[in-house]
């Protein structure tokens, strides 16, 4: 048996039974929440703010122009309470917490997240600065459980999901967490969930290979965290950022491609990898919606669809939707 390097005392199994699955495969893959450490959080914050990366201004000047009729629309005269899968979108989060405070005097906020640091920093955050809103951090991997709090008599769930995450599922995937989302509510509660919509090739391409390179870094990065982790010898250098526009499947792929032949050595898997010159690692998935679409996931997954607002261009949309 070959000699292991020494596992690293902070090995997390879940990255290294991902890596070992998804690097042993072909075509290689690696899965996109990988992206998210310390360093990818923040290469993603920056890249919400570039010019090409149009998603994160779009949807928020939606929320800033709808915020109070979303609200008042997922409402219906009860109070809500306002659930959010992920830790917080910042600012547009705000803005529908902010319209629900003023509707209704307080509102609780339960930001859904499996990183108890990244709620916990949200949480601050929106305490500091929003008084009018108490925060209750879950921590819980939504993507294969979830469970909200019992509510009070006259209260309604909201459920977030914005800033096109679903987009990172296949169909089948996304309609799985859909119908978990609609497990964990009661008819009438609702779900606001924001999708990018299908547009232009160029755009969508400058989106996910922007001119300063923000989302090249934060595609190699991935390399940078398995170097960490799992005592890996990737050269990050060594592979081209490529995003590819698949009408067919109608998503945006990010691969990592490896420009010449080499080896590169993963230790704290005892595992050996030869790259063929051109040959890629799949990093992700972002799926682009056209029109209707996202009504049929919904409505599949126990939903009726009964708003949808969206940018004078059509580029993206932000849909309610209530369980039945
Ligand atoms: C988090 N997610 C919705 C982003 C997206 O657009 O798919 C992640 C991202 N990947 C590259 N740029 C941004």
């Amino acid at each position: 048996m070959a000699l292991t390097a020494p596992i690293p005392t902070s090995l997390n199994e879940r990255v290294a039974a991902a890596v070992l699955q998804g690097l042993s495969a072909r075509p290689r893959s690696l899965p996109p929440w990988l992206f998210y450490d310390v360093e990818g959080s923040h290469l993603f914050e920056q890249i919400t703010q570039l010019p090409e990366y149009y998603l994160t201004r779009t949807e928020r000047a939606i929320l800033t122009a709808h915020a109070p009729a979303i609200v008042a629309q997922a409402a219906q005269g009860a109070r809500l309470r306002i659930a959010e899968l992920g830790a917080g979108s910042a600012d547009k989060t705000r803005l529908l917490l902010a319209a629900a405070s003023e509707r209704q005097g307080t509102v609780v906020y339960e930001p859904v997240d499996v990183s108890a640091s990244a709620l916990a920093l949200a949480a601050r955050r929106i305490e500091q600065e929003m008084p009018a809103v108490a925060v209750a951090p879950r921590v819980m991997d939504y993507t294969h459980r979830l469970t909200l709090d019992p509510l009070l008599p006259g209260e309604r769930w909201l459920v977030l999901y914005i800033g096109s995450s679903i987009g990172n599922f296949d169909p089948a995937e996304a309609a799985h967490l859909l119908a978990r989302v609609r497990a964990a509510l009661q008819p009438g509660d609702s779900l606001l969930l924001g999708v990018d919509r299908v547009k232009d090739t160029a755009t969508l391409l400058a989106a996910y290979d922007d001119a300063a390179g923000v989302t090249a870094a934060f595609n190699r990065n991935l390399l940078v965290r398995l170097n960490r982790e799992l005592a890996a010898n990737f050269r990050p250098e060594a592979f081209a950022h490529r995003a590819i526009w698949n009408a067919a499947a109608s998503r945006i792929e990010m691969h990592l491609e490896s420009l010449a032949r080499h080896t590169v050595r993963i230790g704290a898997l005892d595992l050996t990898l030869e790259f063929a010159q051109g040959e890629r690692i799949h990093t992700e998935n972002s799926y682009k919606y056209h029109p209707g679409q996202a009504e049929a996931l919904l409505t599949h997954a126990g939903f009726r669809p009964e708003g949808v607002w969206t940018d004078s261009s059509a580029w993206f949309s932000v849909l309610l939707a209530r369980a039945v």
